[in-house]
């Protein structure tokens, strides 16, 4: 069982939610299901040089498990780093039939720079992320962010834009030296969100508390290993060859026709409802429109025309493979031979005990594969279709865009408010953003706002910028305007005198809310906070909530079609899926 994150983003949607239907104990007893051919000399699922493994976790009742097959060091990455998707606003309405992902998969998107993606926002980080088990101490920390680019893909040139995430190279970092065949346990408690808000760390689920109980090293010898075991490093992170796809998976090592790639766990979301997010837009000062659009982790999902159902795969690098029908070297199997029934995956969303045994898949090399070339899986002709048909519609974005990881680049000095308001403006999608972690100075936040506001004494507050450990954690990032810049009394030998050198300035900035703060993190109204020698590398420009491409109205979605063979005990639809024809 993985560990909540419980996370602040997410709190007012879960309580939405409501909590899993109290019942049910079966066992989650991954084993069952690994009962295929492992004798097989030809397929090896783990081959030589495999440094990473999935198999049944050494905690009871755990599911799968990820375990190191070589001694590591600390610092040492666990695998190369995966996406995160970013799911902004879930659907509140149909959430409960994504229920699983949310609660025991999803993390705080504050973790991972996604808050100014919504209003709410989770992030899901396939791979270690999700496939590893929960220890609240000591575990392994990931990188303080993932990358974030376009992959060359952009709004002006491209009908790919907006199609994958921006959000990748999420590394997760070993933080002690483990022995060949110990279980990898990520550090999802609040010992490592020293900074998570105390409401959050009441909420802790109680398998919290088991896991602090557990030993930290836990082992499986390597012949078991190697018996039960799915390599998890054949894949490996590129640049797409193909033309508007973004990134890519490649295989780090040659595979032969028949072998097992990857293993591939999926996580059912039973109502693909759960995907549509309806928002309202004012075009003018009485008039709203209302726009549907679908959340981008669909593209991520397998699906099939005449089932409700999509499956969300959750291992490392899979959900980079890309589409081609006539290039395609792999395809997906069930790894057991019976499927749950639809009940079965309603369960899965409805007790937090329910099996998901039986949702693994495998990706099979359907020829040979050499190290280096391009991974790709036939996502099927309704998948073909919609590509063609959105490639024949999509028009370039028509306006002035930037994105803010491009200005950060762009732009080494700031300007003031004062300067930008006049002849240099920036992309009015962007705007500035200072790492500070401010607390309110009153442990309970007052109601009383009127009050406050007629309160001459109280209204601005003051601080100067420090350095401390933690303060570059992405949750600390939050709006700020920029008042003042002044020059860095140096010694004469060290200042370099150049007047584009960021280290040459310090700002004075005001502190400003964003969307997803704990009630004590708010400046409050009629307040004023105000922070000085705030240095360049603390201030960074960040996309308005709602303005990246995964925001586009004409962004691509389709999910990933899979057979008739492989979705046959879901079929509950007549096929006519006609919200996904609808044009937008
Ligand atoms: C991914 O992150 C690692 C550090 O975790 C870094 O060394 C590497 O350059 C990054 N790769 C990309 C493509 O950004
Ligand atoms: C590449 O894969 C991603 C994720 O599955 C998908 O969103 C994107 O549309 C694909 N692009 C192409 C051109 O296949
Ligand atoms: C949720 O999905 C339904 C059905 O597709 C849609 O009508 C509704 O507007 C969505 N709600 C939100 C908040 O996006
Ligand atoms: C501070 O309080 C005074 C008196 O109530 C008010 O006039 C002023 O606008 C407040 N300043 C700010 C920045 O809110």
């Amino acid at each position: 069982m993985k560990v909540s994150q419980g996370c602040i983003a997410v709190w007012a949607l879960l309580s939405a939610v409501g909590g899993y239907a109290s019942s049910a104990t079966d066992s989650e007893d991954p084993s069952a299901s690994t009962s295929t051919s492992t004798n097989d000399n030809i397929n090896p699922r783990v081959p030589p040089g495999c440094s990473l493994v999935m198999a049944p976790s050494s905690i009871p009742n755990s599911g799968w498990g990820v375990f190191s097959m070589v001694d590591s060091k600390v610092g040492d990455p666990i695998i190369a780093g995966d996406l995160v998707i970013q799911v902004a606003d879930l659907n509140v309405t149909h959430a409960s039939d994504m229920r699983r992902i949310v609660y025991d998969y999803a993390w705080n998107a504050a973790e991972t720079g996604g808050q100014y993606e919504g209003i709410n926002v989770l992030s899901v980080i396939p791979g270690i992320g999700m496939l590893a088990n929960g220890a609240s101490e000591e575990g392994i920390l990931p990188v303080l962010e993932p990358s974030v680019d376009e992959a060359g893909v952009t709004r002006h040139k491209s009908p790919g834009a907006g199609a994958f995430t921006h959000y990748f190279n999420y590394t997760f970092h070993f933080n002690k030296p483990l022995v060949a065949g110990n279980e990898i346990l990520v550090n999802y408690g609040p010992g490592y969100f020293q900074m998570r808000n105390n409401q959050m760390a009441n909420e802790k689920e109680e398998d919290e508390e088991e896991g602090a109980k557990q030993p930290q090293l836990l082992h499986r010898s390597l012949e078991s290993l190697h018996e039960t075991g799915f390599c998890l490093d054949n894949l490996k992170p590129g640049k797409s060859t193909i033309e508007h796809a973004g990134r890519g998976a490649f295989a780090s090592r040659g595979q032969a026709k028949g072998s097992v790639v990857a293993p591939v766990p999926v996580l059912p979301i039973t109502k693909r409802e759960a995907m549509d997010v309806t928002r309202k837009k004012q075009v003018s000062k009485k008039e709203f429109a209302e726009t549907t659009t679908k959340q981008l982790l669909t593209n991520y999902c397998y699906g099939h025309p005449k089932s409700s159902v999509l499956l969300f795969p959750y291992s490392p690098m899979v959900n980079l493979i890309n589409h081609s029908s006539k290039r395609s070297n792999v395809r997906l199997q069930w790894s057991s031979k019976s499927q749950p029934t639809l009940e079965h995956l309603q369960d899965i969303n409805k007790k937090p005990t329910a099996s998901t045994d039986g949702l693994l898949l495998e990706l099979v090399a359907t020829e040979d594969i050499q190290e280096g070339e391009e991974v790709l899986l036939d996502y099927g002709p309704e998948w073909q279709a919609a590509w063609e048909k959105h490639v024949k519609q999509w028009e370039p974005y028509p306006f002035e865009y930037a994105p803010g990881y491009v200005l950060d680049e762009a732009v080494p000095v700031l300007g003031t408010q004062e300067e930008v308001q006049g002849s240099k403006p920036y992309p009015p999608n962007l705007l500035t953003s200072c790492f500070y972690p401010y607390v309110h100075p009153e442990t309970k936040p007052s109601e009383g706002e009127d009050d406050e506001k007629n309160d001459p004494t109280r209204n601005i507050t003051s601080a100067e910028w420090r350095h401390m450990p933690g303060i570059f954690e992405l949750r600390n990032l939050r709006p700020c305007t920029i008042m003042q810049r002044y020059e860095v009394e140096k010694d004469k030998d060290s200042s370099s005198g150049d007047s584009e050198d960021p280290s040459n300035f310090y700002y004075t900035v005001v502190i400003r809310n964003r969307y997803g703060l704990a009630p004590q993190e708010r400046i409050l109204p009629g307040q004023m906070h105000v922070v000085t020698r705030v240095p360049r590398r603390a201030i960074r420009f960040t996309d308005k909530v709602y303005t990246t491409d995964q925001h586009l109205q004409n962004a691509f979605r389709k999910e990933i079609g899979l057979s008739d063979e492989l979705f046959r005990n879901w079929m509950d639809l007549d096929g006519k899926s006609d919200s996904e024809e609808k044009d937008l």
